[in-house]
């Protein structure tokens, strides 16, 4: 019996092993087996949306080449605040062509909504894997070049519907603090326009700044959160300069979200979970379940302007691979992302088959940015720090325990806000590393907004502490979710050594981490808090 058992265990690990071992990307999934979405809201009244976002099949698959697609024209995405009113014209032309098109048909904005709710809300699994397990293009390295991809047939279905080759989309620059861009696009405000959604957030509205950090209280001064802006930025993409850091981390073919080891969790980038979710949060319109349109992934692309809120963090990609102050940055360069397949709809509404490593490139795609307005004002930010001595005798003194990292302390409950103090690695810093503060198994169940904000040396750090400051780690937003995927399971990652030398306590043993939830009451666990080198 007892050898029997032993025996099955043995049997058992070693699949365990081979699964490991035969990592692979992530492939189309089986687009004749969608399951109906599903969100429901434990605030208030308990509501559970359905969206049946299952996708049309239109035929054989077509794969993609670059001699297949070759543009006539350049596609030159501008910022949205500086179009002209012929241009807004045009566009407003553009998605009311494409609002008009039956549902049935691939390329109408209800099903290129639905190409999003469909990979982000468990429509449909991942094939070739043991197992249900959702396939999800959020919280890891799939996030920005599917999104690229995403963007790039969406444009070229709007270009064919306006017989305009070079038509682009217009990108939201809400990096820019200066000349506007930080406000909703006054285009997408026009009431009665394809570009209007009323699903949107009533105290954001031109001229109110939306803020980058998803716990900016609302009466802040506007140059406050200018400020917490510039630093936001600063700290999701200056100072993120790993891929792991910026894009996300591994997801391969049998990760799952919900309950991978804590070990291996993926985790997603700082341009998504900082940045860029935060918007999705203040767009979305709070007098509705799961903050329609923009604040969930079941609904935020029926809202036109995801589509330029995305052309941003696209952009800013390139802008972090190529324009940094410390040289070029480089993408991922594991086969099972490079080998990563999605599929869309193309502008004759045939399905493509792309991969990962054809989307690295936008010129190849022929798509160019214009230069954004200010983006030199948060390359250069220079976060002041609010302190300037080692927080932790004072942290001992009031009890702040000592965490290390997982699997040792179980699962800690953050509550509204939790400090530890938690001791840096003990040998010299090599010169090619990057410090970095690894928040272990961070696990949320997403039925409603929430925030993780990160500090380090502020023990007394609660809701409303500013953002602004170097020490300010950054964001963890979380957007309500549906059904299958639902559940999520991850490890947060940030460059902390830039903090620290501004604060000026990088010679110190041991550092106090202050970890603040915001945004709702959702309970949020850790297992662990790691400092470590990694590779640049
Ligand atoms: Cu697919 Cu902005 O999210």
């Amino acid at each position: 019996m007892a050898q029997n058992l032993s025996l099955v265990l043995g049997l058992v690990l070693a699949t365990a092993l081979l699964v490991v071992v035969q990592a692979s990307p992530v492939q189309i999934p089986d687009l004749t087996k969608c399951q109906v979405a599903s969100a429901s809201s434990p605030a208030g009244p308990l509501v559970t949306l359905y969206f049946n976002c299952c996708l049309p099949l239109t035929g054989p698959m077509i794969d993609f080449s670059f001699e297949r697609y070759k543009s006539p024209q350049k596609h030159i995405r501008r910022p949205a605040h500086t179009a002209s009113e012929e241009y807004i014209a045009k566009y407003i032309k553009a998605y009311e062509l494409m609002r008009a098109l039956p549902d049935t048909d691939p390329r109408s904005l209800k099903v290129q909504a639905n190409i999003h709710c469909s990979f982000c809300n468990g429509g449909y699994l991942q094939r070739g894997v043991n197992g249900d397990i959702p396939l999800q293009v959020h919280f890891s390295w799939l996030f920005l070049p599917w999104h690229r991809w995403y963007l790039y047939f969406h444009e070229r279905i709007l270009a064919s519907l306006i017989g305009d080759p070079g038509f682009s989309l217009l990108y939201w620059n809400w990096d820019d603090q200066v000349h506007g861009g930080n406000q909703i696009p006054e285009a997408f405000t026009r009431v009665n326009t394809s570009l209007y959604d009323e699903k949107r957030r009533p105290e954001v509205q031109p001229p109110t700044i939306v803020p980058l950090a998803a716990s900016t209280p609302a009466n802040l001064s506007a140059s406050v959160v200018t400020n917490e802006n510039l630093n936001n930025m600063y700290q999701s993409i200056v100072t993120a300069s790993t891929a792991t850091l910026f894009m996300g981390g591994a997801l391969r073919a049998g990760d799952d979200l919900r309950k991978s080891t804590v070990i291996n969790a993926p985790l997603g980038g700082a341009i998504e979970n900082g940045v860029h979710t935060a918007i999705h949060f203040y767009v979305g319109d709070p007098r509705t379940q799961l903050l329609q349109d923009m604040g969930n992934f079941g609904t935020a692309s029926r809202d036109p302007l995801f589509y330029s809120h995305h052309g941003n963090v696209d952009r800013l990609w390139e802008e972090w691979r190529f324009n940094m102050p410390d040289g070029e940055r480089f993408d991922h360069t594991d086969p099972d992302f490079l080998n990563a397949e999605f599929v869309f709809y193309d502008e004759n509404a045939n399905m493509v088959r792309v991969k990962v490593k054809d989307a690295l490139d936008n010129k190849k795609l022929g798509v160019y940015y214009k230069k954004g307005l200010s983006d030199n004002r948060w390359i250069n930010y220079s976060p002041p720090a609010t302190t300037n001595e080692s927080a932790v005798a004072a942290a001992v003194a009031s009890g702040v325990p000592f965490v290390g990292e997982s699997p040792l302390n179980g699962t800690i409950n953050i509550g509204t806000n939790f400090s530890a103090i938690v001791k840096r690695p003990s040998e010299k810093k090599p010169s090619k590393k990057l410090e970095v503060l690894n928040i272990q198994g961070v696990q949320v169940v997403r039925d409603e907004f929430v925030a993780l904000v990160a500090y380090v040396n502020l023990p007394g750090a609660g809701r409303g502490t500013p953002t602004d400051s170097a020490e300010y780690l950054g964001t963890f937003n979380i957007v309500p979710t549906s059904g299958q995927s639902r559940q999520l399971f991850t490890n947060v990652k940030y460059e902390i050594g830039d903090n620290l030398k501004r604060i000026g306590i990088q010679n110190e043993e041991e550092v106090v981490i202050s970890l603040v939830t915001t945004g709702s009451n959702a309970t949020v666990t850790i297992e662990g808090l790691k400092i470590d080198y990694e590779d640049q």
